[in-house]
């Protein structure tokens, strides 16, 4: 069995990230529940193989009068039901919380067996992970657990953005990084109101051009164009993941109604590197599966490309466009992330 030592590797100033055992198993949908809502929780067995991620809630939207609810309400669900091949994670409360020693004792000892990853709200710096890392080890030796379970945190602080980087290499437990955008935003004093999503404020319009009279006409008729809110964090996020080898993934669109600003935000989230995304409610599985997955023609047109390159070198003309390693390399993402969601 390995020992707390084995998991708690702070990493050296530019010593290369350690080898993971991250899931190979996708991660596209990661789809919350509150355990405490028991209207909630008895449709999660039957949710088993129709999404990717069952993520058992515990923080933000559970009532403080239900938190203990939460969690024992997730224990039992977590004994009672086979998994399969979907992936079981819980949300904790924050580490400064009253609730986190609980939460994160009552699972790893209780159903430390069947719990994928946990996700840590509010991180601020590598400390944080750190200190999750050595509770986990600890806990995972007590009850004996052959398998370690993975952390995942969740980017809503601006000093947990300005560590991100370290954030991502802070242990070879990590899994993966997701945005929270609702918390970033009040915490970098943003002027949204809405959970995720863009802002109509927030905008370019085309430079005016001159009237007749050959003055700036700067109330005629000009382009507009709505700005995306989250590009910069979810870009910086991106290339900290990547450089650690863990994933990336987008947060919540709380405008359940607004399907199709869901499906551009997410669809904006993926092209940009993340592999996945939180879903709220179940209309917004679909969308996160089918956004997440490469589209067909792009699948088609890559492994062209990386069949004409053969070994990888050079370059060749596939459809009257030059491609070479650089494009081959691209290709090789899109046939890659393919293969792994068709296993
Ligand atoms: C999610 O937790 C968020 O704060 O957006
Ligand atoms: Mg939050």
């Amino acid at each position: 069995m390995r020992s707390a030592k084995d998991f708690f590797t702070p990493l050296a100033v530019g010593a290369p990230a350690p080898l993971r055992e991250i899931p190979a198993r996708p991660s596209r949908a990661i789809h919350f529940f509150d355990p405490s809502n028991a209207k909630m929780a008895a449709k999660i067995p039957g949710m088993v193989g129709t999404v990717d991620v069952l993520l058992g809630n515990l923080e933000d939207a559970v009532k403080a009068e239900n938190k203990e609810k939460a969690r024992l309400g997730l224990v039992e669900i977590a004994k009672n039901t086979d998994f399969g091949p979907t992936q079981l994670w819980s949300r904790l409360n924050a580490l400064d919380s009253p609730w986190f020693l609980d939460d994160i004792t009552t699972l790893v000892t209780e159903i430390g067996d069947k719990l994928d990853v946990v996700m840590i709200p509010k991180v601020q710096g590598a400390e944080d992970i750190h200190y999750v890392d050595r509770l986990l080890a600890q806990l995972e030796a007590k009850v004996g657990l052959q398998r370690p379970v993975l952390v995942h945190a969740i980017l809503e602080t601006a000093r947990g953005m300005a560590n991100v980087e370290k954030i991502a290499g802070a242990s070879p437990r990590m899994q993966g990084i997701s945005l929270g955008p609702a918390d970033l935003a009040a915490d970098r004093r943003m002027k949204t109101t809405r959970v995720g999503g863009g802002h109509p404020g927030y905008l370019v319009r085309a430079d005016a051009t001159k009237n007749d009279a050959g003055e700036y006409d700067i109330h005629g008729d000009r382009a507009v164009f709505q700005q995306d809110l989250w590009h910069y964090t979810i870009a910086r996020q991106v290339d900290a993941c990547a450089m650690h080898g863990i994933y990336a993934y987008y947060g919540p669109y709380g405008d359940i109604t607004d399907v199709v600003g869901c499906e551009d935000q997410f669809r904006n989230a993926f092209l940009l590197g993340c592999v996945g995304t939180w879903t709220l409610h179940p209309k917004q599985i679909d969308i996160a599966r089918r956004v997440f997955s490469p589209d067909p023609a792009e699948v088609e047109h890559a492994w062209h490309v990386v069949t004409a390159m053969g070994d990888g070198t050079g370059a060749v003309m596939v459809d009257g466009k030059m491609e070479d390693d650089a494009s081959c390399k691209q290709c090789q993402v899109v046939v890659d992330l393919a293969e792994a969601l068709s296993e």
